[in-house]
């Protein structure tokens, strides 16, 4: 069988390029529905991009290779498209778009554009074999138990990073890209959970509250999430992708707020008040009696010196803390890492030395912040391709 295109891989980038590259395409995945990552995003809603997409807030060892891709395929380009299919969606926080109503809208509207394209899917369908040779692709895909030979003059690779194994991620696009000459840049389980295998959280666990998370010059204000393995929350997940294995990273439990003059001036109004119950008037009280435990906050704020002043509120603005590691592939939302980007052309997402060879998203060593910045790269390089086919 004769296509002109052969994307692997009917994810979120599978999906976009096949909707842009015309008819002679034919999308293969082994899952037995494509999108499934969709399907499960944003609680079901798919937080399908972000209204503040900015080119710093992505990850990757070319700090510039999404701009391209990115700035020709908007995230106003999606919305429009989102809007234009009558799928309703709102901003929930901090640019981020949601369906209103389920994430299989965006599934289905992608198929429906895939269709309307004239490309073709084959679920439940793996690769045996592939070779090139004469500027065509050569694949045997198995197909619920038939082998089929499909060559193709341009093979895209779609199949995503690492992340949640047991829904059928796999190293497929590394391995294919690897073989005809480009290099994968160190992969790492990002936007991910931060475990502490001593268990010390487990107390707190499902305690939640406001937190700056930092880590070597980088900060991200947002919910923090105590649960029975670690830490976790929006302001974990950020500050996991870049935080490294073996450090410390900061918390600060009261961010905007000035204990330290706060302390001060309850000392001097109503300074037969706990300590404790001041605090509770600013944290959880889980986490203040955890607190207490791990710091002397017994007795009153009458008694308290300026140097013990001073001594609380650096504790829960710099709390120091060392995971002792990550929840790894099995609950990360992305790679970081993945092909590096030197021999693929910004433009087209195309090999610079096998013409026909496409790479797109999270496969590629492009990772974005949490809120939409992963599916709005999935859109814009999916479209950069299909448009290049
Ligand atoms: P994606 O992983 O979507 O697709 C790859 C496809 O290839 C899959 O269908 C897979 O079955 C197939 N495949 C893999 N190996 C194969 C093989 N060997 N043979 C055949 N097929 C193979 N991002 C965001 O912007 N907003 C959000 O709300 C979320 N939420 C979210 C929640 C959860 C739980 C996760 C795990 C991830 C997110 N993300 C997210 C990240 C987002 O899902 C991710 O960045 C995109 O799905 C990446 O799109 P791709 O098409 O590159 O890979």
């Amino acid at each position: 069988m004769q296509v002109k295109t052969l994307i692997l891989g009917a994810g979120a980038a599978g999906m976009m390029c096949a909707a842009h590259a015309g008819p002679g395409t034919l999308v293969i995945d082994h899952a037995k529905a494509p999108g499934e990552k969709i399907r499960i995003s944003g609680g079901g809603r798919c937080n399908f991009t972000n209204l503040d997409i900015r080119f710093d807030r992505y990850l990757g060892e070319n700090p510039h290779f999404h701009k391209s891709a990115m700035s020709r395929y908007t995230q106003w380009d999606f919305i429009a498209r989102v809007s234009e299919a009558g799928i309703p969606w709102h901003e929930k926080t901090l640019g981020q778009l949601f369906c209103d109503t389920s994430a299989k809208d965006i599934i289905a509207l992608l198929r429906h554009d895939m269709d309307a394209a004239g490309a073709d899917l084959w679920l439940r369908t793996s690769l045996a074999d592939l070779s090139h040779a004469d500027g065509v692709f050569t694949a045997i895909l198995e197909r619920e138990g038939t082998r089929h030979t499909v060559r193709a003059r341009n093979l895209v690779l779609a199949t995503g990073g690492k992340s949640i194994p047991k829904m059928g991620a796999t190293g497929l696009s590394y391995d294919i890209a690897r073989r005809f000459g480009h290099d994968i840049t160190e992969t790492r389980p990002a936007l991910v959970p931060l475990a502490f295998p001593d268990g010390r959280f487990k107390p707190l666990s499902g305690v939640a509250c406001p937190a700056r998370a930092a880590y070597n010059g980088t900060a991200f204000e947002e919910a923090l999430l105590f649960t029975h393995r670690g830490l976790s929350g929006p302001s974990i997940l950020q500050i996991s992708s870049y935080w490294r294995e073996g450090d410390a990273l900061s918390l600060d439990l009261l961010p905007g707020i000035d204990l330290g003059a706060i302390l001060s001036e309850k000392r001097r109004s109503d300074g037969k008040k706990q300590i404790a119950t001041e605090l509770a008037r600013h944290l959880p009280q889980r986490l203040v009696e955890y607190l207490a435990g791990e710091m002397d906050l017994a007795g009153r704020l009458g008694d308290l010196s300026d140097a013990r002043i001073a001594e609380i509120a650096a504790a829960l603005g710099d709390w120091q803390l060392r995971p002792g590691g990550s929840e790894g592939y099995r609950t990360a939302e992305v790679t970081l890492g993945g092909i590096a980007t030197d021999r693929i052309s910004s433009k087209t997402m195309m090999s610079e030395h096998l013409p026909g060879l496409y790479m797109i998203g999270e496969a590629v060593d492009v990772t974005g912040w949490l809120g939409g910045y992963n599916f709005q790269w999935a859109w814009s390089s999916g479209w950069a391709a299909g448009q290049a086919i």
